[in-house]
């Protein structure tokens, strides 16, 4: 670990804590390992995993996703825990101090900076679409959906969509329910939440999956997904592959660096991330399991419906079936859970810059950061309505920071922290802070981490953007 050159950090000093963090340190690796899976399980793999499966085909879209994963993700996920748990701090200050230490240029800083402000940019939006899930729990208690057709479901949606107060009264509360998890610390906050939300929400998941089974097409729904048909597989699609690993493991945006940061010493990290990346891949495979078994069950319904699967066709479908409305309001309460998880993770690293560098309490950062994400979600809620003709580049405001973020930002930090590690911070320290870790694996992660990564992502960084501007 990196002597830490902030007064407060708890170096030499402080004996119950040598190998920890300012802000504490996970009560053990499973809080460690609930916690990553909270920021990595969210709407990633709830909403958007199924629908962009159906676009690209299935089966063989899922074979690359899950290797891009293994191949990419993971090295990635595996070098920013590392970087964390080395520099013990913000990922701004963390990477500042590593810099000093190895001696690198200092340009190396924008991972810090890039990667705490995407988190901001993403949970300013993230928390208006976890706001229409929050609203889609009301509407199927009181039975809104009961019997309705596509058209009215659509409606339905579209109505939301116009009101702009509702969707910032949603998006307001989902805000409310992040900012006080974080204000509440890394013990009473982040570490009990996950304790908490993670096994509520496998246990939701699982309870779906019978729903699914019994109600719905689960045959149909399984051989969609692993049935591998490369014919509809394209290029294209092995890039939205690819970007979704990132996002969906919380990688490029200092979430995984923060949450290595209070990892404690006396466990590899291998192992640990390798769990994370398999529950999160366990996690996405069941949603698309139990989405398609109540989709496929309702033969009106497309598979391939996009973005509006999970809130036009599926509650369309959960309407439809017996039990329905009950299991809908299981679902939008397992959506809503996994957007909470991860909201945190994204709001975090920015709340512990404050609090190291800036003197904030954790309540004033929490709070603070919390007002200004939440005024620049308000532009993101604006883009379904009143601003939907103001357009810049051909992006409507939501969507631009979308773009911004997902296509430019994270595969940027990606490289970045794929590079800084496999060739600028001394392999010695590296070598010592995965000492506990098997060997062998260590050097094929370094070779991966130093050749594969940022080519593969350089790769996803282009594509995304090329098309854009020809
Ligand atoms: N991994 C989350 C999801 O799949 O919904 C999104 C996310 C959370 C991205 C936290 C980045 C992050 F820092």
């Amino acid at each position: 670990m990196l002597k830490n050159s902030h007064p407060e950090a708890p170096s030499q000093n402080n004996k119950n804590n040598t190998q920890g963090s300012l802000h504490g340190t996970w009560a053990s690796r499973w809080t460690f390992i609930l916690a990553a899976t909270g920021s990595a399980v969210g709407l990633g793999n709830i909403w958007k995993f199924p629908y962009i499966a159906g676009e690209n085909g299935g089966g063989a879209f899922v074979l690359v996703y899950i290797a891009c994963i293994a191949i990419v993700a993971l090295p990635i996920m595996v070098a920013e825990v590392t970087l964390g748990r080395m520099g013990r701090q913000s990922p701004i200050n963390t990477i500042r101090n590593l810099i000093k230490e190895s001696g690198a240029s200092k340009s190396f800083g924008v991972i810090g900076w890039m990667g705490v402000s995407a988190g901001l940019m993403i949970l300013s939006y993230y928390s208006v679409i976890a706001g229409w899930a929050l609203n889609y729990i009301e509407y199927m208690i009181s039975g809104v959906f009961q019997d309705v057709t596509a058209e009215q479901a659509g409606t339905i949606f579209d109505d939301l969509m116009k009101d702009k107060n509702e969707l910032i009264f949603w998006q307001s509360l989902f805000m409310l329910m992040t900012v006080v998890v974080v204000m509440c610390g890394i013990h009473k906050g982040l570490g009990l939440a996950s304790q908490i939300l993670m096994p509520l929400l496998f246990l939701l998941l699982i309870g779906l999956l019978v729903f699914g089974y019994q109600q719905g097409d689960l045959t149909g729904a399984f051989n969609f997904l692993f049935g591998f048909n490369f014919g509809s597989l394209t290029w294209q699609s092995v890039l939205v592959a690819l970007g979704h690993a990132f996002f969906t493991l919380s990688i490029g945006m200092g979430a995984m660096m923060v949450y290595g940061a209070y990892m404690p010493s006396n466990t590899g990290v291998f192992s640990n991330v390798l769990m994370v990346g398999v529950l999160d891949t366990l996690v996405a495979l069941i949603a698309g399991l139990v989405i398609f078994s109540i989709v496929f069950a309702n033969p009106s319904i497309e598979s391939s419906a996009g973005p509006g699967l999970m809130f036009v066709s599926l509650p369309v479908a959960f309407g439809n079936m017996l039990g329905g409305l009950f299991f809908g309001t299981i679902f939008f309460v397992l959506v809503s859970l996994a957007a909470w998880s991860s909201s945190i993770s994204l709001i975090e690293p920015a709340v512990a810059h404050l609090v190291e560098s800036k003197g904030f309490s954790r309540i004033t950062a929490s709070l603070l950061l919390g007002m200004v994400t939440w005024v620049v979600g308000l532009g993101s809620v604006f883009s379904f309505n009143i601003w939907t003709e103001v357009k810049i580049a051909g992006f409507n405001f939501f969507e631009l920071i979308d773009f911004i973020t997902a296509n430019i930002m994270l595969p940027l930090t990606g490289i970045f922290v794929a590079i800084f590690i496999g060739w600028f911070v001394k392999e010695k320290m590296v070598q010592e802070e995965l000492s506990g870790d098997n060997q062998g694996l260590s050097c094929v992660w370094r070779w991966t981490v130093r050749y594969i990564s940022p080519l593969a992502v350089a790769a996803v960084l282009i594509m995304g953007i090329y098309p854009r501007m020809t």
